[in-house]
């Protein structure tokens, strides 16, 4: 498996509304997030994807996005854009970024917007607009957006490259790494996936989990019981890194409550 191919580039200059939209699919991706006007240095050539996301300020995404845009060479690599606004409609606000990239020959492989708080002008009559966006629900909607663009980066991916994954089993202390690149994703089992690069060994996730899932093994969280879980999302509230994900589909969400039909106790 080569290195992961790709970076997010985000400027976020007011409320660090993108910025939380940029960790989340980033930390999806596995991939280095940087600030677009500190990336000017950077050899962009070596992506084969790149993401590109900012605040929409005056009816476009920041200056230094559209000039990292202005300045790729022709070749042929993908990008996904993606920004927070005030406005409650969309527009026509990445309207310049995909001219350019389409005169470089880049090709697009999603875009995606959401509302973001503003308290600038006529919002603060009323308090500030989309106070408290984006939430959590927009952050796993940008997490689902990049899945479904780019499914190879993604974590969850990952597991079908396992041929010797082993079954996961109730207290079973086996582990699954994954190393790509520099990154190495601690997999285990189907349920809680935590990012080792991104561990910054806090202790918070373990703190936070009512059941005891996590513990902290050479200063690096391990979700050491993920059976127990209950899908809570306090680790994944309470990861200031962003670090860990829970994989789960409707099944999952029925598979918990069986396995804590007859608990008697935490
Ligand atoms: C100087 C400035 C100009 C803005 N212009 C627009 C605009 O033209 N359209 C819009 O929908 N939102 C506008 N907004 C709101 C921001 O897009 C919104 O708050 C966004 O989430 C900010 O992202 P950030 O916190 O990542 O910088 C503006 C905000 C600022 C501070």
């Amino acid at each position: 498996m080569s290195e992961i191919k790709c970076i997010v580039l985000y400027e976020s200059i007011y409320n660090n509304n993108t910025l939380k939209v940029a960790k989340a699919i980033s930390h999806t991706l596995g991939c280095r997030l940087i600030k677009a006007s500190e990336a000017m240095e950077e050899d962009l050539t070596k992506y084969e994807t790149i993401g590109l996301g900012s605040g929409i300020y005056f009816g476009n995404l920041h200056p230094s996005i559209i000039n990292i845009a202005k300045n790729f060479d022709n070749s042929p690599q993908r990008v996904f854009i993606f920004s927070t606004r005030g406005n409650p409609i969309h527009g026509k606000y990445h309207g310049q970024l995909k001219e350019i990239l389409n005169t470089k020959g880049k090709r697009i492989v999603g875009e995606i917007s959401f509302k973001g708080y503003d308290g600038t002008g006529p919002f603060l009559i009323f308090g500030g607009g989309n106070i408290g966006r984006p939430n959590e629900r927009d952050l796993s909607q940008s997490i689902s957006f990049i899945r479904k663009a780019l499914p190879e980066y993604c974590i969850k991916d990952y597991y079908k490259l396992l041929d010797n994954r082993l079954p996961v089993i109730d207290g079973s202390t086996n582990k699954y790494y994954y190393k790509d690149g520099k990154n190495l994703f601690l997999l285990r089992g189907d349920i809680v996936s935590i990012n080792q690069n991104l561990c910054t060994g806090c202790g918070r996730c373990k703190t936070v989990c009512p059941m005891g899932v996590i513990e902290l093994i050479d200063k690096k969280a391990i979700p050491d019981k993920e059976l127990d879980c209950t899908l809570c999302n306090l680790c994944c509230i309470n990861c200031k890194e962003r670090a860990i994900t829970l994989h789960y589909n409707w099944r999952d969400t029925i598979n918990v409550a069986k396995r804590h039909k007859n608990r008697k106790s935490l």
